[in-house]
């Protein structure tokens, strides 16, 4: 019998967060639980701070705001947790305090809203004994197993506006216009963003690009009489001889996967720029993707996504993360979702050691953009 559950929102935030707590909140009512909350992430497992919940008080209004009433941390790794002792930096593992610490409350189950690092880390305290179920939150859309994540869909609308916005700049201009969008490993939001804006060009990080094909695109536009383009680039992609370009590398204890990326849109406008003589700019879209309220999708997804969750644990399910697939909410073990992500393959992605979701070069996504004219780079 569930009694008493609690919710993590962990991670960058993301649209949807707050509507998957609602639905949450809501189906443990409707089945006579008690619902919690842990204040900003996993900082709040290790901390033993946490809030009641409830849909007359604060789970109320929830559906259409951004963020996440209860907080969110990105930079905290319970199992090497970045602390200061004795006026030294050291790293320690703190996860048996945090499953302690449920354990003194007594919750039954801990949902873990989050991406990749957050399941990883769910999947670790549920072999030391947690009761967990996973829901997948990225705007990446990059979770294994999981046919689309809440708070993608907003973030491919906000950049397609953007794309849309940027048009007319650069046609009154005859400009390239370059727009920097997120995506570490995955272009999952640049591919949709670019297709959905009608935008020229599209690198991805999984297709390394060629400049030449880039530059060959744009000069052959203009040959045509069309003396703009825009160009839409993930944050991770990176040049067939250059890396993914890092803006700072952190110490917060996430192993090889601390990098902040950032800088690519500006590079690829200089060099566009010295190689067509076409004056270029860039944009970088940033956080503007991941505030702010959600789609109608994104609040029904998530109100699926919370209904499951909670369905699940009534169930007895634990240890899984909700999932869609062929539109049909369903669950998978953790173990599943982030088995293979050893942190060595988390910083170049789509390796064979992690199973982070990538586009396959057999995605409709990439015959749609090919045969619309988008140059993807190859
Ligand atoms: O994982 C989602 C994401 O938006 C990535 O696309 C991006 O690299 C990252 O979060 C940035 O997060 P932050 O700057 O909040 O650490």
């Amino acid at each position: 019998m569930l009694k008493k559950v609690a919710i993590i929102t962990n991670g960058g935030d993301c649209p949807g967060l707050n509507a998957v707590i609602r639905a949450i909140v809501k189906t443990a009512e409707t089945n006579g639980v008690e619902c919690y909350g842990y204040i900003e992430g996993y900082k709040g497992l290790y901390e033993n701070n946490y809030i009641r919940l409830e849909s007359s008080g604060r789970a109320s209004g929830l559906l259409h705001r951004g963020g996440t009433i209860i907080g969110a941390s990105n930079s905290t790794n319970l199992f090497n947790l970045k602390v200061e002792e004795n006026g030294q930096t050291v790293y320690k593992d703190v996860s048996d305090i945090c499953v302690e610490n449920v354990k003194k409350v007594g919750f039954d189950c801990i949902f873990t809203l989050g991406g990749d690092g957050t399941q990883k880390s769910a999947r670790d305290f549920s072999t030391k004994g947690l009761k967990i179920i996973g829901v997948p939150k990225t705007i990446d859309n990059d979770v294994a197993h999981c046919e689309m994540t809440f708070g993608y869909n907003t973030a491919v609308s906000v950049a397609a506006e953007a794309v849309d916005r940027l048009h007319s700049t650069a046609e009154s201009h005859h400009r390239v216009m370059v727009l920097e969008v997120m995506g570490r490993y995955a272009g999952w939001i640049a591919l949709e963003s670019a297709i959905a804006g009608g935008a020229d060009v599209a690198l991805i990080p999984e297709i390394p690009y060629d400049i030449n094909s880039v530059v060959d695109k744009i000069n052959r536009r203009r040959q045509a009489g069309k003396d703009f383009s825009i160009v839409v680039v993930s944050e991770g992609a990176k040049s067939k001889d250059g890396d993914m370009v890092v803006k700072k590398t952190l110490d917060d204890g996430k192993g090889l996967d601390n990098i902040r990326l950032g800088g690519i849109g500006e590079q690829l406008a200089e060099e566009i720029e010295s190689r067509t003589g076409m004056v270029s700019r860039n944009t970088v879209l940033g956080y503007v993707q991941r505030g702010g309220t959600p789609t109608a999708y994104d609040r029904v997804l998530s109100s699926k996504y919370g209904y499951k969750a909670m369905e699940l644990a009534l169930e007895g399910n634990f240890n899984v993360l909700v999932t869609l697939k062929d539109g049909k909410l369903g669950s998978v073990s953790l173990e599943d979702v982030v088995g293979n992500n050893k942190e060595i393959g988390a910083r170049s992605g789509g390796t064979e050691t992690t199973n982070i979701k990538r586009i396959k070069m057999d995605d409709d996504l990439i015959k749609i953009a090919k045969n619309l004219g988008i140059c993807l780079g190859e």
